[in-house]
């Protein structure tokens, strides 16, 4: 398999979790770069469904390395939290997983700010999970980040916790919001460090030697490309960089080590959280919402659904250098007959083929549809090209030339077999 990137080429959610479980079977090594458990993979395994947040899904085949990059924002509370689920479902865990000493923490204090923040910015809140991940980021950019390394040396950690309570106290007393306890912080994040301690190292090194040796490590995306701090809908977008290059920066392995990147996108659209969506459509979010699908992994919330827009895939191919695509989701449009597809972006008289950067400028963008025949058929059972319905098939070609990335996955379904390769 080599050196991959995964990323989502969409507004997260594009169904990542499967397909990196999919694609860990040929990795020895899985490594998430960004993010913290804002993210919430879902991967179904028999009947048992398991949805980690911080854990690379890769945890759940037997003998393959795990690892928690640099660019992760760790909260270490809930990590403990994930660990033990995994360990009651007898997921071996010791000696797969591998945690970076320089990743940063996610404090209570960063969650309460989160709410705050939110709370103030009133119609125009963006919508966040409500996990502290931007305000950890901004701590992190602000060198004011307290990281593992700190957190497994209890005298250091007390010293820089004291300080750094201190301050966010101030601050949310100032949004009226009551203070963070240092002693019970104190002792969580202590009593988790102390669990987490056998499983933290220098992973750059580690991935280091491991590419040395002719490893291949799978490098897996949370959230997506919509959602990157730089390349997004700004601000509606999280805190880390979803895009590939994210995926250098969070581990520490160069980029001249990368082989290649898989963008993975649903047969539609869909977004959590606030922010323009310009295929947005009612009528697919209830048909979808009535089947049971789209909501939200980590936070519940029902997802706003909308068209296939190959306007944004394509500047996803654009920003990732996407080189295969992994289409999700595709049973979701069987009972359709008329599937549209984004093909540009209208304001008056002006058209856009590109996703214009002022969210405001997005926000009043109307799509130009191209129309598709519906299959109106299962496409659940298929398992091979050729199973599939013609018109799904053209609908496939479609959407991948229009992003301009080749095909090799198309999924019918959430468990590992129902996977089509190409
Ligand atoms: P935050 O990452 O919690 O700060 O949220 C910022 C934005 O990213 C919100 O619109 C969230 O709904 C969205 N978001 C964060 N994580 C995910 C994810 O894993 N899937 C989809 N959307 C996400």
């Amino acid at each position: 398999m080599a050196n991959t990137i995964l990323v989502g080429a969409q507004w997260g959610d594009e169904g990542k979790g499967k397909i990196i479980d999919v694609l860990t079977e040929s990795a020895d090594i899985v490594v998430r770069t960004q993010g913290g458990n804002n993210a919430g993979h879902t991967v179904f395994i028999g009947k048992t469904k398991y949805v980690l947040h911080l854990i690379p899904s890769g945890i759940l085949r037997p003998g393959k390395k795990c690892v928690i990059g640099n660019g992760v924002v760790i909260d270490p509370v809930s990590l403990v939290g994930e660990i033990d689920g995994l360990l009651k479902a007898r997921v071996k865990v010791n000696g797969n997983l591998f945690i970076s000493e320089t990743a940063h923490l996610v404090l209570p204090y960063h969650r309460e700010l989160d709410e705050q923040r939110e709370i103030l910015k009133g119609k125009n809140k963006i919508g966040t999970t409500k996990r502290g991940i931007g305000p950890a980021y901004g701590d992190k950019a602000a060198r004011t980040g307290l990281r593992v390394i700190d957190l497994i040396n209890p005298a250091r950690f007390e010293q820089l916790l004291k300080i750094r309570i201190k301050e966010n106290n101030e601050v949310l007393k100032a949004f009226g919001a009551k203070p963070i306890s240092f002693s019970k912080v104190h002792a969580a994040y202590r009593a988790a460090g102390d669990r987490l301690r056998p499983f933290v190292t220098n992973t750059v090194v580690m991935l280091d030697q491991a590419a040395r040796r002719g490893a291949d490590i799978l490098f897996e995306g949370a959230q997506g490309t919509f959602l990157d701090i730089d390349h997004g809908t700004y601000p509606f977008v999280t805190s880390s960089n979803t895009t590939a290059g994210g995926a250098c920066t969070g581990s520490g392995v160069a980029p001249n080590r990368m082989d290649s990147v898989v963008g993975v996108m649903k047969a539609y659209t869909t977004r959590v959280g606030e922010g323009p969506l310009p295929t947005e459509n009612a009528e697919i979010a209830d048909m979808l919402h009535a089947m049971g699908r789209e909501f939200g992994a980590t936070t519940g919330r029902a997802r706003r659904c909308g068209w296939f827009d190959s306007v944004a895939t394509r500047h996803a191919a654009m920003v990732n250098g996407i080189d295969e695509l992994a289409v999700t989701n595709l049973d979701g449009l069987d009972t359709l007959e008329t599937i549209k597809v984004c093909v540009g972006y209208r304001i008056g008289t002006t058209r856009y083929d590109y996703v214009p950067n002022d969210v405001e400028t997005l926000a009043k963008c109307e799509p130009i549809y191209a129309e598709f025949p519906g299959w109106l058929q299962s496409t659940h059972k298929a398992r091979k090209w050729k199973d599939l319905p013609a018109k799904a098939r053209s609908y496939l070609k479609a959407i991948a030339e229009l992003t301009g990335a080749k095909l090799t996955i198309a999924s019918v379904g959430p468990a590992r077999e129902e996977t089509i390769f190409l």
